[in-house]
């Protein structure tokens, strides 16, 4: 019996505090974003980095922490973005598929993102 009692507390923790068991790292996620995307993004996201410079005006890379994204909506979406790129999605080609990303990289940088406009 106490031993069932303590398996439901630790039950109850987990399912009461998801984050815990899964917690996103805004860190983390700035890192990789520094050394994946930054180039066109922007250290800061705002689609300042030095090769958005040279893309078509039509094809430049927006600015992150407006939060107006016209596909990757939520962290399914982004990280559909991020595996199959741009083209496949109907967005600009100029955004690459990240196909080695983990599922872990990837709410990292979805965390990361998501601080670049306040949430
Ligand atoms: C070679 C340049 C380049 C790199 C590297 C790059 N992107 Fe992009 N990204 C773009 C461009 C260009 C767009 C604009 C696409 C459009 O709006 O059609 C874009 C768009 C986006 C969007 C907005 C999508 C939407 O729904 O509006 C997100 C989010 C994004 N990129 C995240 C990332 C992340 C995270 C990385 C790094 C893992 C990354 N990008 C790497 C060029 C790049």
């Amino acid at each position: 019996m106490r031993g069932v009692l303590k398996y439901t507390a630790v039950a109850g923790v987990l399912l009461a505090f998801p984050a815990w068991t899964n917690a996103a790292d805004i860190e983390k996620g700035k890192a990789r974003f520094a050394t994946l995307c930054a180039t066109c993004h922007g250290a800061s996201g705002a689609g300042d980095g030095p090769v958005a410079a040279a893309m078509p005006a039509d094809q430049k890379p927006a600015d992150l922490a407006k939060g107006e994204m016209k596909f990757a909506v939520d962290q399914v979406k982004f990280a559909e973005l991020l595996k199959k790129g741009g083209a496949a999605v109907g967005l600009s080609p100029m955004m690459p598929p990240q196909a080695g990303l983990s599922e872990a990289d990837v709410g990292d940088l979805y965390a990361f993102v998501q601080s670049l406009h306040g949430k």
